[in-house]
């Protein structure tokens, strides 16, 4: 009891230090005007705006919308044949000049700051040799994919300087914004933060059919949101402090595409945007500048079966969606920004052109309706404690210990709750983002409440509020060892992550 009471003062006394960004409110506050999300995800004390003040970010004082946004290059398919893909990754590294005269030293795919698209569709059959040109060992892992245990490139699939990975496989899943990136052990959170991440994107005969927007860099745009902090040599250091390792590496300028406060033109008329939280750590709640509702079409596995109406969404590390916006209604020339809590970090400019569709189709693809029935056990993850001790289930991550054995085809139910500060009490603590490998889940509750709307399409990374319960439901197509972990990829770094073998 002694010990008890000595350990919640010492918990208390290392909040106090952090100050107030571990501090939390529960479900209040937020909810009412969260359509994005089931809880109070921001609980975790990411923004620290509970009295309004605005978190202390660079980008209102950095340049002032100069910079046309990167696209990133569709990666060239090498195999002529329709039907296969093949194509070639160069882990390498670069230098990117984010800040004027201040080179920033780099890693990269392919010589672009963070790396191509790659582009594939439904049934191809795909081979990708990954070269690592980079002095240390590194993997690639393509996130949201369905494959194999031993294409799937985790942290057991590291290739070493100087050689070649050349995983093959077929996609057999529907259309989707996927990404990839490094999942070394230890190393993923810096692998990534230094600018390894590209797009995956799977087309199917669904998504080519609906009316979409559909013209690549036109008007169907990925943003690559990251955050960054720049030293005063424009570098990005990767040196974690304690808070860093508490709350995951938040930087204080936002990139999209790597690029500060940049500006796209966009056409008059609904504009397809491809979002991914490509962040270390940060939680998103994107708003547009002048309150404008959107819709959101996807989640990370694919489109939803109809669009959702909403004025903001919240994102977190390693979430896609798919969203449409209507510029329509504006004048040529006229702008809006893209806001996070307040910070404004691009600007779509509105040309006079008009193209795209009339309206955003109102039924986009079927999503199965998850059948519990189906489950042929629950599982349970529980996510805990905090700096170094992160852990789930109460261990942390040994790549000689396989943590849970599944059945090949079997359909499982996955209890993943959040239990915060424990003790300290249950609503304390911070939203993990969990993510899983191999599949796609439906999310069939949280806190025994049906998903808001824009999350009732296929998910691979579920945030979890301090104290809530979520449960999803997944099949297991694909035989080997996979991961799960937390994707603050501090907290995965530092062991928040466990091993699955299907069978
Ligand atoms: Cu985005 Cu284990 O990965
Ligand atoms: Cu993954
Ligand atoms: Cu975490």
């Amino acid at each position: 009891m002694v010990k008890k009471i000595v350990m919640a003062a010492l918990i208390l006394l290392i909040l106090l230090i952090v100050g107030g960004w571990f501090f939390m409110r529960g479900f209040g506050g937020m909810n009412g005007n969260m359509p994005g999300q089931g809880g109070g995800m921001m609980d975790g004390g990411m923004m620290g705006n509970d009295n309004g003040e605005v978190e202390d970010m660079k980008n209102d004082s950095l340049a002032d919308g100069g910079t046309s946004l990167p696209i990133p290059p569709i990666l060239k398919d090498e195999n002529p044949d329709p039907g296969k893909a093949e194509f070639t990754l160069v882990a390498q590294k670069g230098s990117m000049e984010f800040l004027e005269g201040k080179p920033t030293d780099t890693f990269e795919y392919n010589g672009d700051y963070l790396g191509p698209v790659i582009r594939v569709k439904t049934g191809d059959d795909v081979s990708i040799k990954v070269k690592n040109e980079i002095d240390e060992a590194t993997t690639v892992h393509w996130h949201g994919l369905e494959v194999d245990g031993d294409q799937d490139g985790g942290p057991h699939s590291g290739i070493q300087p100087g050689t070649t990975w050349n995983p093959q496989f077929k996609i057999e899943q529907n259309a989707a914004t996927l990404w990839y990136h490094p999942h070394l052990l230890h190393e993923t959170g810096e692998h990534v933060y230094k600018g390894l991440a590209g797009l995956f994107i799977i087309d199917d005969e669904d998504s080519e059919n609906l009316d979409l927007p559909n013209e690549y860099g036109v008007n169907d745009i990925p943003l690559i949101v990251q955050d960054k902090q720049l030293d005063e040599d424009g570098q990005f250091t990767y040196d974690l402090s304690m808070h860093d390792v508490m709350m995951g590496l938040q930087g204080d300028t936002i990139m999209v595409n790597g690029a500060i406060n940049p500006y796209v033109e966009v056409p008059k008329g609904k504009v397809r945007f491809r979002l991914l939280n490509g962040s270390n750590a940060r939680i998103y709640q994107f708003q547009l500048s002048n309150n404008q509702k959107f819709y959101q079409i996807g989640t990370d596995g694919g489109l939803l079966e109809k669009p959702v109406e909403m004025d903001q969404l919240i994102l977190s590390s390693a979430e896609r969606a798919e969203l449409i916006v209507d510029f329509s209604e504006y004048e040529e020339g006229e702008t809006v920004e893209l806001t996070d809590k307040g910070t404004s970090f691009m600007k779509f400019i509105v040309t006079g052109e008009e193209k795209g569709p009339n309206k955003v189709p109102s039924k986009l693809v079927d999503i199965p309706d998850p059948d519990e029935t189906m489950a042929a056990r629950t599982r349970k993850f529980v996510m805990s404690g905090m700096g170094r001790n992160v852990s789930i289930n109460g261990k942390q991550m040994d790549m000689d210990r396989i943590d849970e054995q599944l059945k090949l085809h079997d359909t499982e139910i996955w209890e993943i709750s959040n239990e915060g500060m424990g003790m300290m009490g249950n609503n304390m603590g911070m939203a993990h983002p969990f993510h899983s490998h191999g599949t796609q889940f439906l999310i069939l509750d949280r806190d025994e409440n049906p998903p808001p709307p824009n999350e009732r399409g296929w998910k691979d990374t579920i945030l979890v509020a301090p104290g809530e319960k979520v449960r999803a439901i997944a099949t297991f197509d694909h035989k080997g060892l996979f991961m799960y972990h937390c994707h603050i990829l501090e907290h995965e770094d530092a062991g928040m992550m466990g091993q699955f073998n299907v069978e």
